[in-house]
This record gives structure tokens, C-alpha cells and sequence, in this order.
């Protein structure tokens, strides 16, 4: 029996343990992945639960205000490079309501805007990450799809929330039922 030789099994033994610890946490974080993937995103299942509705800078509703516009897009232009949809610009607000309920508090602020050429701070409901390709071109002029596939009745509504999902779950359900790629590289770059 060397003192040297249980030296040796000391020096082994802590060496021994972190990386037990960290094959197991390697491993559990596969398993997470893996189970994060196969039920809640693959499977359809949306985790996200549906945003509160966001209060605007002014009361805009939809209901009252389709009933004057046939098309969504007389409102919601797809940008030239086909990523966005734009907001109406107050201009076309204001062939109304330089006398529609001028007097009102939210048509003066609305006005205000207008004059100063300032677009309303509308607050965003419908958002993807920006590491998520989405493209209103491909869904709207090339798949043919309604605006309400993805966003519900808006015509209905006097508020907009974000009552349908656009989680990856959301995007691969729709794009198995219509033979679209399911590939990762057709939304993510980098993965
Ligand atoms: C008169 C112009 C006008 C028309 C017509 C119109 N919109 Fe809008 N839309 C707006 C304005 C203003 C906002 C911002 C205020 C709000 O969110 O309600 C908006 C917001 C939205 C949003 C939320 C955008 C976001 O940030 O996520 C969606 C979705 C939307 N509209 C869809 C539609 C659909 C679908 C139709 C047709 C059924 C439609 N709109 C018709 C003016 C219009
Ligand atoms: C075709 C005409 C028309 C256009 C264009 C129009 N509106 Fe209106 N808007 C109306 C009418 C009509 C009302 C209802 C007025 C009433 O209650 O008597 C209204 C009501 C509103 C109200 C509620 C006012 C209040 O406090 O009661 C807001 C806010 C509003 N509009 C914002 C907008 C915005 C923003 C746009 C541009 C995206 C727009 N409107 C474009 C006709 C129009
Ligand atoms: C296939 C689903 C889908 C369809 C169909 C669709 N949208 Fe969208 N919409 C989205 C997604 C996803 C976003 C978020 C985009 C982002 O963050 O880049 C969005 C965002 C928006 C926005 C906010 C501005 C923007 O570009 O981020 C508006 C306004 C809008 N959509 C209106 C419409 C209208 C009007 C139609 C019909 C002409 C329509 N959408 C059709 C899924 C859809
Ligand atoms: C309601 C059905 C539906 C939903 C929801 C949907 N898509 Fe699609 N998507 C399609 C269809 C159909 C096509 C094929 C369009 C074509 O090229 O003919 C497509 C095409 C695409 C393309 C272009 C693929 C290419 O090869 O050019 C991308 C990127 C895309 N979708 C991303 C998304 C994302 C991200 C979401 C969720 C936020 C989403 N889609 C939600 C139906 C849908
Ligand atoms: C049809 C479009 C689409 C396809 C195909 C797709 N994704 Fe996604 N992915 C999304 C969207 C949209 C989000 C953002 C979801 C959100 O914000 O709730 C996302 C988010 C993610 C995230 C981040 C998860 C989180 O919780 O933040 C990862 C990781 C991911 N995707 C990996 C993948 C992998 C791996 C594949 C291939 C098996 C894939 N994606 C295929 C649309 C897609």
C-alpha cells in the first residue's frame, strides 16, 4: 500500500463525478428537446395561451368599419417584398372623418396624427420571432387562403386579438392537410 497509489484513486474520483453530471444533464436535455418536439409542437398542440386583447391608441373597429371596404386589402396592402402587410395611412382615414365624428376625442387625436404625418402606434397583435420566415405573398396570392384562415372573423369584431394560433404547431398542422413543405429550412435559416 503506496500513499501515492490512494492518491491516485482520490485524484480519479472527483474527475469521475462532474462528468456523470453532465452526461445526465446532456441527456436530459435530448429528452426534453425530444419531448418537446413529438407532443407539443409536432402533434398540433398550441402551448401558448391567447394574448389579452391590447388596448389601442384609438377605439378602431372592425366591425363598423368593413361594412364601408369589400377587401381587406383596400386597408392592409402585402409590401412590395411580400414579407408585411401595411396599416391604412390616416389620410385615407381622414376622407371620412375630416367631418365623421370630428368632434370626438379619438378622431381629434386621429387628426392630429394626420396633420403631424405620423403614423398611429398601433400595437401589435400578430407577431412571429424574427428567426420564423413568413411571408403574407406565398398565403395570400399563391396558397389562395382567406385573411380568416389566420386571423378569425375580423369582420365580426369590434376588437382584434390574437384568437387563431401562429405557433410552429399552427403553421406544420396547416401545411401537412395542404401538402406545403414541412421542412425546417422553409421557416427557420439557421436550424
Ligand atoms: C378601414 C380600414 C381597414 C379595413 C377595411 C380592414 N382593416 Fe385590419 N386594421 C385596420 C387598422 C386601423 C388596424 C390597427 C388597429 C387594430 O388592430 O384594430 C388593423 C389591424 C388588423 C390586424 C392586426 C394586425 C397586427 O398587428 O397583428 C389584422 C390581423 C387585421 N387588421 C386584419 C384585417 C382583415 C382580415 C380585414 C378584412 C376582413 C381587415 N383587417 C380590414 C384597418 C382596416
Ligand atoms: C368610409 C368612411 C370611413 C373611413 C374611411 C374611416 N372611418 Fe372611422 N368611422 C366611420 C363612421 C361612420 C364611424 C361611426 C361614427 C359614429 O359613431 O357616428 C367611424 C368611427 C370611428 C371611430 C370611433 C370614434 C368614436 O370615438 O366614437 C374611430 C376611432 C375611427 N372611426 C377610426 C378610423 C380610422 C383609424 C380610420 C382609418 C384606418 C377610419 N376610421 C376610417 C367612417 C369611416
Ligand atoms: C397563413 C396565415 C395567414 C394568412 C392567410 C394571413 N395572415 Fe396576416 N399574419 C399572419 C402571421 C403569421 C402574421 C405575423 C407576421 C410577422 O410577424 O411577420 C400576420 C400579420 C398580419 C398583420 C400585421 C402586420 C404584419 O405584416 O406583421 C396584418 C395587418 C395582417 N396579418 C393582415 C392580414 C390580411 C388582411 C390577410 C388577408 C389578405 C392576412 N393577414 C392573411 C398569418 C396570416
Ligand atoms: C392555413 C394554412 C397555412 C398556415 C396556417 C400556414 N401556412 Fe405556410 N403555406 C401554406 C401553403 C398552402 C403554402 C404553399 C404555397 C405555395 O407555394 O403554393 C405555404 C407556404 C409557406 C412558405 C413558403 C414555402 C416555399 O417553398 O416557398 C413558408 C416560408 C411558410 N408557408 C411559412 C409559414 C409559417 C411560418 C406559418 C405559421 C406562422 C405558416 N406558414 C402557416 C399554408 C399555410
Ligand atoms: C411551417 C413553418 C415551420 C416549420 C416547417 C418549422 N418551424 Fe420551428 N417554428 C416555427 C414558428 C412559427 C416558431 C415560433 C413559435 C412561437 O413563437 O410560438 C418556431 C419556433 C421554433 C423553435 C423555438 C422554440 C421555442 O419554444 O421558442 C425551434 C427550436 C424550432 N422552431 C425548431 C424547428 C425544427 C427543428 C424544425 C424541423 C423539424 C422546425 N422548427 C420546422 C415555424 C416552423
Amino acid at each position: 500500500m503506496t500513499p501515492s497509489g490512494d492518491n491516485g484513486a482520490a485524484e480519479l474520483l472527483p474527475h469521475f463525478k462532474p462528468i456523470a453530471s453532465w452526461a445526465l444533464f446532456a441527456g436530459a436535455l435530448i429528452l426534453t428537446f425530444v419531448a418537446l418536439v413529438n407532443s407539443s409542437m409536432l402533434l398540433g398542440e398550441d402551448t401558448t395561451p391567447p394574448p389579452a386583447a391590447k388596448p389601442q391608441p384609438l377605439p378602431f373597429s372592425h366591425k363598423l368599419h368593413t361594412q364601408f371596404f369589400k377587401e381587406c386589402q383596400d386597408c392592409h396592402e402585402i409590401s412590395s417584398d411580400g414579407w408585411t402587410m401595411s396599416y391604412p395611412p390616416e389620410e385615407k382615414c381622414m376622407t371620412c372623418h375630416a367631418t365623421v365624428a370630428a368632434d370626438r376625442p379619438a378622431i381629434n387625436k386621429l387628426a392630429e396624427y394626420a396633420a403631424q404625418k405620423k403614423p398611429v402606434p398601433w400595437v401589435p397583435i400578430y407577431r412571429v420571432p424574427d428567426f420564423v420566415y413568413f411571408s403574407h405573398r406565398k398565403h395570400v396570392q399563391k396558397a389562395k387562403l382567406d385573411c380568416e384562415n389566420c386571423h378569425g372573423p375580423v369582420r365580426e369584431r369590434d376588437v382584434i386579438v390574437r384568437e387563431k394560433p401562429i405557433s410552429m404547431a399552427a403553421c406544420i398542422s396547416c401545411h401537412k392537410e395542404k401538402g406545403a413543405s414541412t421542412n425546417c429550412r422553409t421557416c427557420h435559416d439557421a436550424i
